[in-house]
């Protein structure tokens, strides 16, 4: 990557940066930034009391980056202490742990948290988002797959990253983009590049993906009522085809929930004579 950027004589400007960890107690939103600042791990669970604060140096291009890190308490506990911390943000790690759905599902709320202290005026647009899917050495645990986690990000417009405070895998990853991504913003006026806050997927594919994974039995997932004839399957199916073909639909998870729509549709005609 290095050899294609232009050879620019002069330094870039130093920038400063805020960014703040969001997600619930215990997910390793303090590990995570531990590991990539220390290169360090401490098994030993420490929740962090309020808000942690920390500065860090780090290079992006031809440019030095001071960050500012406050990293959150999870606690509901803590809110009183965390909600002033939320203004003049440019980046959001969001953490999540991958054997705890609770911490999954509470990244909407997290979202909402953050919207309601930022007030009407606040602006999410032009923030940079990363999640973090944390913890993933811990396989025997998983609960929330790769593509369930990045189908919520990517829809969102948010970067997504799989990592392991642990093990160390996908941390600097995920900062090194996540940095080059708040320098990109700042760059281009404050605003996120249309790249970034667009996903190349439609809503409406990522909310057939989700229902099809959450539904009950194959007349739920075709979304047709049970007892349903062969041209009402037939035609349930041929909708869903088109939306999720992996041809046309690159939404995380669309090659599982098309492959599941085919064996339910053909579950369904086996029984109709
Ligand atoms: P609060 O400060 O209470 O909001 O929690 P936190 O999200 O900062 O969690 P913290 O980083 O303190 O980690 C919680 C626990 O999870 C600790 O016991 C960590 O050792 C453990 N942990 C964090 N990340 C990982 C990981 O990637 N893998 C495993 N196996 N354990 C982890
Ligand atoms: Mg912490």
């Amino acid at each position: 990557m290095e050899a294609n950027m232009p050879k620019r004589k002069e330094p870039g400007k130093s920038l400063r940066i805020k960014v703040i960890s969001m997600g619930n107690a215990e997910v390793g939103k303090s590990c995570i930034i531990k590991r990539y600042c220390e290169k360090r791990f401490v098994s030993k669970y420490l929740a962090t009391i309020g808000i942690d604060y920390g500065v860090t140096k780090v290079q992006v291009r031809d440019r030095e980056i001071k960050v500012n890190i406050f990293d959150m308490a999870g606690h509901p506990f803590f809110y009183e202490v965390r909600n002033e911390f939320y203004k003049d943000t440019q980046g959001v790690i969001l953490v999540y742990d991958v054997g705890q759905k609770d911490s999954f599902d509470a990244l909407d709320a997290w979202l909402a948290e953050m919207k309601q202290e930022l007030g009407p005026h606040g602006n999410m647009e032009n923030i940079i988002f990363v999640v973090c899917a944390n913890k993933i050495d811990c396989t025997k645990h998983r609960c929330v797959d790769e593509s369930e986690g990045r189908l919520w990000a990517e829809s969102k417009g948010f970067l997504y990253f799989e990592t392991s405070a642990q093990t160390g895998e996908g941390i600097s990853e995920m900062f090194q983009t996540f940095y080059v991504s708040i320098v990109d913003l700042c760059e281009n006026g404050g605003k996120r590049l249309a790249t970034n806050s667009s996903a190349s997927f439609t809503k409406e594919q990522a909310d057939t993906i989700r229902r099809i994974r959450n539904s009950k039995d194959s007349w739920d997932m075709l979304g047709v009522k049970p007892g349903a004839s062969r041209d009402e399957i037939n035609k349930a199916y041929r909708k869903l085809a088109v939306l999720l073909h992996p041809d046309k639909c690159v939404a995380p998870g669309s090659e599982d929930a098309f492959k599941a729509v085919v064996n339910a549709r053909t579950a369904l005609l086996k029984n109709i004579k």
